[in-house]
């Protein structure tokens, strides 16, 4: 059996942490006198930390200085980080566990490829870090996603050549990602926002094994 890297997305692919991050978000703008919207959120899927801080800035057309920004950001992350100790397993997306088992059987490298300084401590809550046999994270990585470093760097710690690699990716961001690196994109999400994907599933309870299977063989 051939041995391919399926590289995962974190937020919004494993783990339903974009309500959080929105949340964290949504009240930093109230500071802003903003008032930020579950549509507008959809720009931050992806994103880095700083870089949603400089969209959120850029969209309340506040002016902010360095100082009033880096006191904000670490506002925003202290305020995620109370609802990520708050979370379980049960904030594992449907059959993540499955389809990361499956790969596992079949002797496939799989590695983490995410634009959160947080991942490491969020797979560890989640139980499942030890599924991971590389981690590439925000600490990781100099370019921000539509840039393909996060998921080079993955596939280059599983030693698996770049054809060779299949992503998760829930943002569209991720996606340009995935396709810039010229590996095999796979949308978890909307067909119309993710169109730019090889694939498109709605979640991973729509993703058979034989479809892994085919991924595998191809
Ligand atoms: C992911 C999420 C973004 C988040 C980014 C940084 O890409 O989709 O919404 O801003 O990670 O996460 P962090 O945990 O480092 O703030
Ligand atoms: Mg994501």
């Amino acid at each position: 059996m051939k041995k391919k890297a399926f590289l995962f997305d974190l937020d919004g692919v494993i783990v339903d942490t974009a309500k959080f991050h929105y949340l964290a978000w949504r009240n930093l703008a109230k500071e802003m006198n903003f008032d930020f919207t579950e549509e507008q959120n959809e720009l931050f899927k992806g994103v880095s930390r700083v870089q949603s801080l400089e969209i959120l800035l850029d969209l309340a057309s506040y002016e902010a200085t360095q100082e009033q920004k880096e006191r904000w950001l670490i506002q925003k992350n202290e305020e995620y980080l109370k609802y990520i100790e708050a979370m379980d397993d049960s904030e594992i997306l449907p059959d993540v566990v499955r389809v990361l088992n499956f790969l596992h059987e079949k002797n496939q490298g799989v590695a983490l490829g995410s634009a959160s300084k947080n991942a490491r401590s969020i797979l560890t809550k989640l139980n499942l870090i030890q599924k991971f046999e590389a981690i590439v994270d925000g600490n990781d990585v100099t370019a921000a996603k539509p840039d393909p470093e996060v998921f080079l760097k993955g596939g280059e710690a599983l030693k698996i050549e770049r054809t060779d690699c299949i992503v998760f990716e829930d943002s569209i961001a991720g996606v340009q990602a995935a396709n810039a690196a010229g590996m095999v994109s796979i949308g978890i999400g909307e067909k119309d926002v993710l169109h730019e994907a090889d694939y498109v599933f709605a979640d991973f309870t729509e993703m058979s094994d034989a479809f892994l299977a085919s991924l595998i063989e191809a």
